[in-house]
């Protein structure tokens, strides 16, 4: 099915980071990844963080799990595997972001720990901060909340695989960042990853 290429080789941009970052009013380049159940507030927050920092003229871009799904992973669905290759795929993708110096924001259910940590690797060991932020809503406020009727379908058995229902979520034990959604505001919910940028000086 799939060949692996062979005799290729890693070739060196002339470049630099600190080059780039002349162009940019800085080098920012990182990756903040937002896992937690559909519904959770990903999106919400994310994109709410990247008109943020964009409105503060600081590159930031999302990359999010229902548009990459139409797009470039449009081959995949929701087994275990494909999950995998979605996060593996996207974790390169960010990767580049970061690299030309984006806050690259990644809205994705990856609900699987191993997962998130390929994603992870990907960055630290390309010298790019990587920022776990686990968008901690409880499965009943989710279903409550039922953005697009997902949770509906899934519990009369209409969507198989469905996260939190009928395939698991394991929670990130070692994430950056807890931001709680539930009475707390976007705003909020925002202002937490703001203040986790801060503390790693990525934004004054
Ligand atoms: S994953 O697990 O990271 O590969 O998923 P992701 O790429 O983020 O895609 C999740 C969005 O797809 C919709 N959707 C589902 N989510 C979870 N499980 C199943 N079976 C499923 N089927 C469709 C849903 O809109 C998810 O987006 P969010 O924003 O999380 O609601
Ligand atoms: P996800 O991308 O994780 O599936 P969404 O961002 O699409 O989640 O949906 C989250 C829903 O919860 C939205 O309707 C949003 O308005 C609502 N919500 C309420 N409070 C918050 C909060 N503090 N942060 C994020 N979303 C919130
Ligand atoms: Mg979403």
């Amino acid at each position: 099915k799939m060949v692996k290429a062979t005799n290729v080789f890693k070739q060196i941009n002339h470049v630099s980071r600190d080059k780039r970052g002349e162009i940019l009013g800085g080098f920012r380049g990182c990756t903040i990844w937002f896992t937690g159940l559909s519904g959770a507030g990903k999106t919400t927050v994310a994109f709410e963080l990247e008109a943020f920092l964009v409105s503060h003229g600081i590159p930031a871009y999302s990359l999010d799990g229902d548009n990459i799904r139409t797009g470039l992973n449009n081959n995949l669905g929701f087994s275990k595997e494909d999950r995998e290759e979605n996060i593996r795929r996207v974790g390169e993708v960010a990767r580049l972001f970061a690299d030309a110096g984006q806050v690259c924001l990644c809205s994705f259910v990856s609900p699987f720990r191993r997962d998130r940590e390929i994603a992870r690797t990907i960055h630290t060991e390309n010298n790019l901060p990587f920022f776990e932020v686990f968008v901690d809503t409880p499965l009943e406020v989710c279903e409550k909340r039922d953005v697009k009727g997902l949770y509906e379908k899934a519990r009369k058995g209409n969507i198989k695989g469905f996260t939190g229902i009928d395939q698991p979520y394991e929670i990130p034990q070692h994430a950056d960042l807890v931001v709680k959604t539930v009475n707390c505001s976007i705003l909020d919910s925002a202002q937490q990853v703001i203040e986790l940028l801060q503390k790693h000086r990525i934004i004054s």
